[in-house]
Protein backbone atom coordinates (compact mmCIF):
# COMPACT_ATOMS: atom_id res chain seq x y z
CA UNK A 1 0.00 0.00 0.00
CA UNK A 2 1.13 3.51 -0.76
CA UNK A 3 0.73 6.73 1.23
CA UNK A 4 -0.50 10.59 -0.80
CA UNK A 5 -0.11 13.56 2.08
CA UNK A 6 -1.43 16.68 0.41
CA UNK A 7 1.05 19.46 1.95
CA UNK A 8 -0.10 22.41 -0.76
CA UNK A 9 -3.19 24.54 -0.11
CA UNK A 10 -2.75 28.21 0.37
CA UNK A 11 -3.07 27.79 4.24
CA UNK A 12 -5.14 31.56 3.65
CA UNK A 13 -6.54 30.91 7.75
CA UNK A 14 -3.03 30.87 9.25
CA UNK A 15 -2.00 33.89 8.10
CA UNK A 16 0.61 35.63 8.39
CA UNK A 17 2.36 32.30 9.59
CA UNK A 18 1.64 31.51 5.93
CA UNK A 19 3.32 33.85 4.19
CA UNK A 20 6.58 32.70 5.26
CA UNK A 21 5.96 29.55 5.62
CA UNK A 22 4.10 26.23 4.67
CA UNK A 23 1.30 25.59 7.52
CA UNK A 24 2.20 21.82 7.70
CA UNK A 25 5.95 22.82 8.92
CA UNK A 26 3.80 24.73 11.70
CA UNK A 27 5.41 23.10 14.95
CA UNK A 28 3.44 20.99 17.54
CA UNK A 29 5.13 20.17 19.95
CA UNK A 30 8.32 21.35 17.93
CA UNK A 31 7.62 18.95 15.82
CA UNK A 32 6.40 20.11 12.53
CA UNK A 33 2.74 19.12 11.99
CA UNK A 34 3.53 16.99 8.63
CA UNK A 35 5.71 14.68 10.66
CA UNK A 36 2.81 13.20 12.50
CA UNK A 37 1.37 12.13 9.11
CA UNK A 38 4.17 10.61 8.21
CA UNK A 39 4.98 8.40 11.20
CA UNK A 40 1.22 7.53 11.13
CA UNK A 41 1.82 6.19 7.70
CA UNK A 42 5.33 4.67 8.52
CA UNK A 43 3.90 2.74 11.47
CA UNK A 44 1.08 1.32 9.48
CA UNK A 45 4.03 -0.41 7.36
CA UNK A 46 4.05 2.17 4.38
CA UNK A 47 7.17 2.75 2.91
CA UNK A 48 6.39 4.56 -0.19
CA UNK A 49 4.95 7.84 0.16
CA UNK A 50 4.28 10.66 -2.33
CA UNK A 51 3.53 14.61 -1.13
CA UNK A 52 1.41 16.85 -2.77
CA UNK A 53 3.29 20.08 -2.95
CA UNK A 54 2.41 23.85 -3.89
CA UNK A 55 3.94 27.04 -3.59
CA UNK A 56 6.23 26.14 -0.68
CA UNK A 57 7.26 23.21 -2.45
CA UNK A 58 10.76 24.20 -1.67
CA UNK A 59 10.68 24.76 2.50
CA UNK A 60 8.68 21.53 2.74
CA UNK A 61 11.75 19.60 0.56
CA UNK A 62 13.98 21.41 2.89
CA UNK A 63 12.59 20.16 5.87
CA UNK A 64 11.18 16.36 5.12
CA UNK A 65 13.89 15.20 2.75
CA UNK A 66 13.64 12.11 0.93
CA UNK A 67 12.64 10.16 3.52
CA UNK A 68 15.99 8.58 4.65
CA UNK A 69 15.00 10.16 8.08
CA UNK A 70 12.44 7.30 8.34
CA UNK A 71 13.53 4.62 5.97
CA UNK A 72 11.46 5.23 3.46
CA UNK A 73 11.11 6.65 -0.37
CA UNK A 74 9.69 9.80 -0.78
CA UNK A 75 8.28 10.88 -4.06
CA UNK A 76 6.98 15.22 -4.60
CA UNK A 77 4.26 15.74 -6.56
CA UNK A 78 3.60 18.97 -7.98
CA UNK A 79 0.38 20.55 -7.78
CA UNK A 80 -0.06 23.82 -10.28
CA UNK A 81 -2.97 25.37 -7.71
CA UNK A 82 -4.96 23.88 -5.10
CA UNK A 83 -7.52 22.63 -7.31
CA UNK A 84 -9.04 20.21 -4.82
CA UNK A 85 -8.86 16.81 -3.04
CA UNK A 86 -9.44 14.51 -5.91
CA UNK A 87 -7.61 16.66 -8.19
CA UNK A 88 -4.41 15.89 -5.98
CA UNK A 89 -4.90 12.23 -6.06
CA UNK A 90 -5.90 12.67 -10.04
CA UNK A 91 -2.41 13.94 -10.80
CA UNK A 92 -0.51 11.14 -8.64
CA UNK A 93 -1.67 8.44 -10.73
CA UNK A 94 1.76 7.58 -12.17
CA UNK A 95 2.85 7.75 -9.14
CA UNK A 96 0.23 5.61 -7.10
CA UNK A 97 -0.33 3.22 -10.30
CA UNK A 98 -2.55 0.34 -9.51
CA UNK A 99 -1.70 -0.01 -5.62
CA UNK A 100 -4.39 0.85 -2.98
CA UNK A 101 -3.48 3.92 -0.85
CA UNK A 102 -4.20 6.40 2.13
CA UNK A 103 -4.66 10.09 1.36
CA UNK A 104 -3.42 11.62 4.67
CA UNK A 105 -4.15 15.72 4.53
CA UNK A 106 -0.90 17.18 6.14
CA UNK A 107 -2.22 19.67 8.30
CA UNK A 108 -4.26 16.48 10.18
CA UNK A 109 -3.52 14.74 13.49
CA UNK A 110 -4.75 11.71 14.56
CA UNK A 111 -3.87 10.39 18.11
CA UNK A 112 -4.45 6.74 17.69
CA UNK A 113 -2.71 6.64 14.30
CA UNK A 114 -4.10 4.34 11.25
CA UNK A 115 -2.75 1.20 11.93
CA UNK A 116 -6.09 -0.52 12.36
CA UNK A 117 -7.69 1.06 9.68
CA UNK A 118 -4.95 0.27 7.07
CA UNK A 119 -5.58 -3.66 8.33
CA UNK A 120 -9.23 -2.93 8.31
CA UNK A 121 -9.13 -2.12 4.53
CA UNK A 122 -6.96 -4.64 3.65
CA UNK A 123 -8.68 -7.48 5.48
CA UNK A 124 -12.33 -6.34 4.06
CA UNK A 125 -11.22 -5.22 0.70
CA UNK A 126 -14.04 -2.56 0.20
CA UNK A 127 -13.35 0.43 -2.89
CA UNK A 128 -12.76 3.15 -0.23
CA UNK A 129 -12.92 3.61 4.08
CA UNK A 130 -13.45 6.48 5.22
CA UNK A 131 -13.05 7.77 8.72
CA UNK A 132 -15.62 9.37 10.93
CA UNK A 133 -15.35 11.27 14.25
CA UNK A 134 -18.64 12.66 16.31
CA UNK A 135 -18.87 16.67 15.91
CA UNK A 136 -20.86 19.58 17.63
CA UNK A 137 -20.76 21.37 14.68
CA UNK A 138 -21.31 19.44 11.74
CA UNK A 139 -22.34 22.11 9.41
CA UNK A 140 -18.69 23.13 9.04
CA UNK A 141 -17.64 19.58 7.67
CA UNK A 142 -18.57 16.79 5.16
CA UNK A 143 -20.83 15.10 7.08
CA UNK A 144 -21.79 11.32 5.94
CA UNK A 145 -24.85 9.24 6.37
CA UNK A 146 -24.36 5.80 7.68
CA UNK A 147 -26.60 2.35 7.89
CA UNK A 148 -26.39 0.09 11.47
CA UNK A 149 -23.10 -1.45 9.84
CA UNK A 150 -20.94 1.64 9.11
CA UNK A 151 -21.89 1.39 5.28
CA UNK A 152 -22.00 4.81 3.99
CA UNK A 153 -25.08 5.92 2.40
CA UNK A 154 -24.39 9.43 1.32
CA UNK A 155 -22.01 12.20 1.73
CA UNK A 156 -22.90 15.73 2.23
CA UNK A 157 -20.41 18.73 2.37
CA UNK A 158 -21.18 21.78 5.15
CA UNK A 159 -25.11 20.71 5.28
CA UNK A 160 -27.02 23.68 6.37
CA UNK A 161 -29.74 20.67 8.25
CA UNK A 162 -27.04 17.84 9.15
CA UNK A 163 -28.86 14.44 8.72
CA UNK A 164 -26.05 13.33 11.33
CA UNK A 165 -23.09 14.41 13.51
CA UNK A 166 -20.59 12.17 11.92
CA UNK A 167 -17.79 14.44 10.40
CA UNK A 168 -15.30 13.22 8.03
CA UNK A 169 -11.49 13.31 8.88
CA UNK A 170 -8.83 13.57 6.85
CA UNK A 171 -7.76 10.45 5.86
CA UNK A 172 -9.41 8.14 3.54
CA UNK A 173 -8.26 5.00 1.86
CA UNK A 174 -8.64 3.92 -1.39
CA UNK A 175 -8.62 1.48 -4.39
CA UNK A 176 -8.36 2.60 -7.86
CA UNK A 177 -11.68 3.03 -8.29
CA UNK A 178 -11.21 6.06 -6.84
CA UNK A 179 -9.26 6.99 -10.59
CA UNK A 180 -12.51 6.42 -12.56
CA UNK A 181 -14.96 8.16 -9.97
CA UNK A 182 -12.74 11.59 -10.28
CA UNK A 183 -13.26 11.19 -14.18
CA UNK A 184 -16.59 11.45 -13.70
CA UNK A 185 -16.99 14.10 -11.09
CA UNK A 186 -16.73 17.77 -12.53
CA UNK A 187 -14.85 20.69 -10.16
CA UNK A 188 -18.01 22.46 -8.14
CA UNK A 189 -18.08 26.01 -7.02
CA UNK A 190 -15.30 26.71 -5.56
CA UNK A 191 -13.51 25.20 -8.88
CA UNK A 192 -12.32 22.47 -6.79
CA UNK A 193 -12.67 18.51 -7.85
CA UNK A 194 -14.29 17.68 -4.03
CA UNK A 195 -13.66 14.25 -3.00
CA UNK A 196 -16.56 14.06 -1.52
CA UNK A 197 -18.02 14.11 -4.75
CA UNK A 198 -15.71 11.48 -5.43
CA UNK A 199 -16.97 9.05 -2.79
CA UNK A 200 -20.72 9.99 -3.85
CA UNK A 201 -19.75 9.01 -6.92
CA UNK A 202 -19.21 5.08 -5.97
CA UNK A 203 -21.63 5.52 -3.80
CA UNK A 204 -24.36 6.13 -6.82
CA UNK A 205 -22.19 3.27 -8.61
CA UNK A 206 -22.81 0.89 -6.27
CA UNK A 207 -19.34 0.45 -5.21
CA UNK A 208 -18.32 -0.17 -1.75
CA UNK A 209 -17.85 2.41 1.17
CA UNK A 210 -16.79 1.48 4.06
CA UNK A 211 -16.58 3.72 7.48
CA UNK A 212 -14.50 3.39 10.79
CA UNK A 213 -15.25 5.72 13.43
CA UNK A 214 -12.11 7.48 14.95
CA UNK A 215 -12.18 6.82 19.43
CA UNK A 216 -9.29 9.24 20.17
CA UNK A 217 -9.10 12.79 19.44
CA UNK A 218 -8.31 14.35 16.18
CA UNK A 219 -7.37 17.50 15.44
CA UNK A 220 -7.37 19.57 11.65
CA UNK A 221 -5.02 22.47 12.05
CA UNK A 222 -6.27 24.73 9.51
CA UNK A 223 -7.25 27.83 12.09
CA UNK A 224 -4.67 29.43 14.88
CA UNK A 225 -6.97 27.95 18.00
CA UNK A 226 -6.88 24.58 15.97
CA UNK A 227 -2.82 24.97 16.57
CA UNK A 228 -3.05 25.92 20.29
CA UNK A 229 -5.63 23.04 20.35
CA UNK A 230 -3.27 20.41 19.17
CA UNK A 231 -0.35 21.63 20.58
CA UNK A 232 -2.09 21.01 23.85
CA UNK A 233 -3.18 17.47 22.49
CA UNK A 234 0.03 16.33 22.06
CA UNK A 235 1.78 17.73 24.87
CA UNK A 236 -0.78 15.71 27.01
CA UNK A 237 0.86 12.52 25.88
CA UNK A 238 4.33 13.86 26.54
CA UNK A 239 7.08 12.05 28.54
CA UNK A 240 9.93 14.19 30.85
CA UNK A 241 13.57 14.35 29.36
CA UNK A 242 15.45 16.47 30.31
CA UNK A 243 18.42 17.35 28.39
CA UNK A 244 19.17 20.84 29.75
CA UNK A 245 20.48 22.77 33.05
CA UNK A 246 18.53 23.97 35.61
CA UNK A 247 19.88 26.98 37.71
CA UNK A 248 18.04 28.23 40.50
CA UNK A 249 14.64 26.97 38.87
CA UNK A 250 11.54 24.50 39.83
CA UNK A 251 10.41 22.64 37.37
CA UNK A 252 6.98 20.52 37.79
CA UNK A 253 5.51 17.75 35.93
CA UNK A 254 6.28 16.29 32.61
CA UNK A 255 9.13 18.73 30.79
CA UNK A 256 11.62 18.20 28.17
CA UNK A 257 14.19 20.35 27.51
CA UNK A 258 16.61 20.50 25.16
CA UNK A 259 20.20 20.05 25.08
CA UNK A 260 22.28 23.20 25.79
CA UNK A 261 18.90 24.82 27.06
CA UNK A 262 19.28 26.89 30.36
CA UNK A 263 16.64 27.70 33.43
CA UNK A 264 17.47 29.63 35.04
CA UNK A 265 15.50 31.32 38.39
CA UNK A 266 12.38 29.89 36.63
CA UNK A 267 9.38 28.26 37.20
CA UNK A 268 8.77 25.51 34.48
CA UNK A 269 5.42 23.60 34.69
CA UNK A 270 4.24 21.00 33.10
CA UNK A 271 3.35 19.43 30.62
CA UNK A 272 5.93 22.09 28.66
CA UNK A 273 8.40 21.26 26.15
CA UNK A 274 11.82 23.35 25.29
CA UNK A 275 13.83 22.78 22.30
CA UNK A 276 17.91 23.37 22.21
CA UNK A 277 19.65 25.94 23.12
CA UNK A 278 17.44 28.27 24.62
CA UNK A 279 16.94 30.49 27.86
CA UNK A 280 14.66 30.82 30.12
CA UNK A 281 15.76 33.57 32.50
CA UNK A 282 13.76 34.52 35.66
CA UNK A 283 10.70 33.19 33.90
CA UNK A 284 7.31 31.28 34.24
CA UNK A 285 6.58 28.67 31.32
CA UNK A 286 3.08 27.23 31.84
CA UNK A 287 1.35 24.24 30.99
CA UNK A 288 0.82 23.47 27.34
CA UNK A 289 3.76 25.66 26.08
CA UNK A 290 5.91 24.38 23.16
CA UNK A 291 9.13 26.87 23.20
CA UNK A 292 11.54 25.73 20.20
CA UNK A 293 14.96 26.16 20.02
CA UNK A 294 17.27 28.78 20.10
CA UNK A 295 14.33 31.42 22.14
CA UNK A 296 15.05 33.66 25.00
CA UNK A 297 12.25 34.21 27.50
CA UNK A 298 13.42 36.68 30.19
CA UNK A 299 11.29 38.06 32.93
CA UNK A 300 7.92 37.07 31.48
CA UNK A 301 5.25 34.60 31.72
CA UNK A 302 3.97 32.09 29.14
CA UNK A 303 0.68 29.53 29.25
CA UNK A 304 -0.77 27.49 26.69
CA UNK A 305 1.37 29.06 23.95
CA UNK A 306 3.95 28.27 20.57
CA UNK A 307 6.77 29.94 20.72
CA UNK A 308 9.01 29.07 17.67
CA UNK A 309 12.44 29.19 17.14
CA UNK A 310 14.75 32.09 17.48
CA UNK A 311 12.10 34.39 19.23
CA UNK A 312 13.08 36.61 21.96
CA UNK A 313 10.46 37.50 24.58
CA UNK A 314 12.14 40.17 27.40
CA UNK A 315 9.88 41.79 30.31
CA UNK A 316 6.77 41.22 29.13
CA UNK A 317 4.42 42.51 32.12
CA UNK A 318 1.27 40.24 31.82
CA UNK A 319 0.71 37.11 30.89
CA UNK A 320 1.14 35.57 27.42
CA UNK A 321 -1.42 32.89 26.89
CA UNK A 322 -2.80 31.05 24.45
CA UNK A 323 -0.57 32.52 21.65
CA UNK A 324 1.81 31.89 18.74
CA UNK A 325 4.58 33.70 18.17
CA UNK A 326 6.74 32.97 15.13
CA UNK A 327 10.29 32.57 14.09
CA UNK A 328 12.51 35.14 15.32
CA UNK A 329 9.80 36.95 16.62
CA UNK A 330 11.24 40.25 19.16
CA UNK A 331 8.57 41.26 22.05
CA UNK A 332 9.98 43.20 24.16
CA UNK A 333 9.27 46.12 26.80
CA UNK A 334 11.73 48.56 27.52
CA UNK A 335 11.44 50.50 30.89
CA UNK A 336 11.93 54.00 29.29
CA UNK A 337 9.04 56.30 29.68
CA UNK A 338 6.65 57.25 27.90
CA UNK A 339 4.49 53.93 28.38
CA UNK A 340 3.57 53.28 24.65
CA UNK A 341 3.26 50.36 22.07
CA UNK A 342 5.13 49.92 19.27
CA UNK A 343 4.68 47.54 16.59
CA UNK A 344 6.25 46.54 13.48
CA UNK A 345 3.88 43.83 12.67
CA UNK A 346 3.52 42.52 9.41
CA UNK A 347 0.19 42.22 6.80
CA UNK A 348 -2.95 40.17 9.23
CA UNK A 349 -0.96 40.07 11.80
CA UNK A 350 -2.90 39.84 15.19
CA UNK A 351 -2.46 41.59 18.45
CA UNK A 352 -4.66 41.75 21.64
CA UNK A 353 -4.59 43.68 24.57
CA UNK A 354 -6.15 42.31 27.44
CA UNK A 355 -6.32 45.42 29.87
P1 LIG B 1 -7.47 22.96 3.26
O1 LIG B 1 -7.25 23.24 4.70
O2 LIG B 1 -8.83 22.63 2.83
O3 LIG B 1 -6.97 24.18 2.36
P2 LIG B 1 -5.77 25.21 2.51
O4 LIG B 1 -4.53 24.55 3.02
O5 LIG B 1 -5.60 25.90 1.20
O6 LIG B 1 -6.21 26.24 3.68
P3 LIG B 1 -7.12 27.56 3.67
O7 LIG B 1 -8.54 27.07 3.50
O8 LIG B 1 -6.87 28.15 5.04
O9 LIG B 1 -6.65 28.46 2.57
O10 LIG B 1 -6.52 21.76 2.80
C1 LIG B 1 -6.33 20.60 3.56
C2 LIG B 1 -4.94 20.02 3.28
O11 LIG B 1 -4.82 19.58 1.94
C3 LIG B 1 -3.81 21.01 3.48
O12 LIG B 1 -2.69 20.30 4.01
C4 LIG B 1 -3.53 21.52 2.10
C5 LIG B 1 -3.83 20.32 1.21
N1 LIG B 1 -4.36 20.60 -0.13
C6 LIG B 1 -3.59 20.26 -1.24
O13 LIG B 1 -2.47 19.78 -1.12
N2 LIG B 1 -4.13 20.47 -2.48
C7 LIG B 1 -5.38 20.99 -2.68
O14 LIG B 1 -5.81 21.15 -3.83
C8 LIG B 1 -6.16 21.35 -1.50
C9 LIG B 1 -7.53 21.92 -1.64
C10 LIG B 1 -5.61 21.13 -0.26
Amino acid sequence: MKGLILAGGFGTRLRPLTYTGAKQLIPVANKPIIFYGIEALVKAGIKEIGIIVGETAKEVKNTVGKGEHWDINITYIPQEAPLGLAHAIKISKDFLRDEPFVMYLGDNILKEGIKDFVRRFQENKPNALILLTEVTNPQEFGVAVIDEKGSVKKLIEKPKEPPSNLALVGVYLFDTEIFRAIDHIKPSWRNELEITDAIQWLLDNDLKVESHKVKEWWKDTGKPDDIIEANLLVLEGIEPLNNGTHVDSTINGRVCTGEGTVIEKSVIRGPVIIGKNARIIHSYIGPFSSIGDNVLIENSEIECSVIMEGARIKNVEKRIDRSIIGKNVVINVSAHSPRTHRFILGDQSYVEIIK
